[in-house]
């Protein structure tokens, strides 16, 4: 046994998921949110483990909904055509197509199914939000939800949601925190018994209520591409002559924010999630070749908030991932100061003025 356990039981477990007999079309549909990391996952080693842990809320309107219709057939070669509202999208059929590769280890009988897959995104696709998490969050639930069809090994809720998470992380590693719950923290910590590098779990039950009203609204600074690749970003931070400092104030921000959120330390919550936003920047600016992903009007609209925040007395905090766009995550109390702060004065540094009123969601569900 390695230190991996699932990954050791998920392999043993496949043996069994070979042989089934299916007749006709089946199809299941999930809807996932994307997930804003309050606590940013940057550096992994491994097959997709986390350098260190991660936490983040789960959104609500940004999600995607994918419909996976399949049926059996003969040859052992996976096919599978990837639609994005209704057009065929070949560059993510083949990173899906390699993604069913990597995962036909745990799941066997996917080579034996033909795939048509029906994605759609309820954020603009140019809105420069990473769709990579909801995305793949959708497709893993909907794999478990086709095991449970043809094998009914998964009705344990929390094993369906934990291979869920593990099977997202194969596919993009902030995926892995795209399940139930609002509050999801992905990597081992001591600070959680449950926490592992393989799944994500929820932390509901840790937080204090003045978080559940939070929204995050996403101002959107410039939608054009964030980064060439998110595994590129991360592999800056291989030779990184801060990576090990990184990850240790990682685990040390991670349990000042659980103080927080337990607590509703609101201001030592916003020092926490604008530290890591800050941190996460410095990092690919200090990193060889150097990345440099604000745009000047991201830091003019940080420093107005600031002074929105000192004048007006009020509790709110910010973050980035990589990319220019700016989440601001506030409460619910002070919504129509905040709304009209947006628009008043923050949406003319916004790409044609756009910004996404979000808030935060319980994560994934089956919708057909
Ligand atoms: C900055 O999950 O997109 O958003 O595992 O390579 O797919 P891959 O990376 P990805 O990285 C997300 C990085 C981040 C921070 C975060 O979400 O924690």
């Amino acid at each position: 046994m390695s230190d991996y356990h699932f990954s050791d039981q998920y392999k043993q477990d496949a043996t069994n998921l070979n042989d089934f007999k299916l007749v006709g079309i089946k199809s299941v549909g999930w809807e996932s949110p994307s997930n804003i990391a309050l606590i940013k996952y940057w550096g992994k080693h491994g097959d997709q483990l986390p350098q260190n842990p991660s936490l983040s809320f789960n959104l609500k309107n940004s999600k995607t909904k994918t419909k996976l219709i399949y049926q059996q057939k003969e040859s052992d070669e996976p096919t599978i055509r990837y639609f994005f509202k209704e057009k065929r999208n070949t560059p993510f059929e083949k990173r899906v197509e390699s993604y069913f590769e990597k995962i036909a280890i745990y799941l066997p009988f996917i080579k034996k199914l033909d795939f048509t897959i029906n994605s759609n995104n309820t954020f603009p696709h140019s809105a420069g939000i990473a769709s990579s998490a909801s995305s793949f969050s959708a497709l893993a639930h909907g794999l478990c939800s086709v095991e449970q069809e043809l094998f009914q090994t998964l009705s344990n809720q929390e094993e369906f949601y934990r291979k869920a998470s593990f099977l997202a992380r194969l596919g993009s590693g902030s995926a892995s925190r795209s399940i139930p719950g609002e509050t999801i923290l992905w990597g081992k910590s001591d600070l959680m018994k449950e926490s592992s590098d393989e799944y994500a779990i929820t932390i509901d039950n840790q937080i204090h209520h003045v978080f559940k009203s939070y929204h995050d609204a996403i101002l959107i600074i410039d939608s054009g591409q964030k980064l060439a690749s998110s595994s590129k970003g991360h592999a800056l931070m291989e030779n990184h002559p801060f990576a090990k400092a990184r990850y240790q104030q990682a685990r040390v921000n991670l349990e000042k924010l659980l103080l927080a959120l337990k607590s509703g330390g609101e201001k030592l919550f916003a020092e926490i999630v604008e530290n890591e936003a800050m941190t996460l920047h410095a990092l690919m600016l200090s990193s060889n070749p150097s990345v440099s992903l604000m745009k000047p009007n991201t830091l003019v609209v940080i420093e107005k908030l600031k002074e929105f925040r000192r004048k007006q007395r009020v509790n709110f905090t910010f973050t980035l991932d990589a990319g220019s766009n700016i989440h601001i995550l506030y409460p619910n109390k002070i919504r129509n100061k905040m709304v009209s702060f947006i628009e008043n004065e923050l949406t003319e540094f916004c790409e044609n003025g756009k910004w996404i009123d979000d808030t935060i969601s319980e994560g994934p569900i089956q919708v057909e």
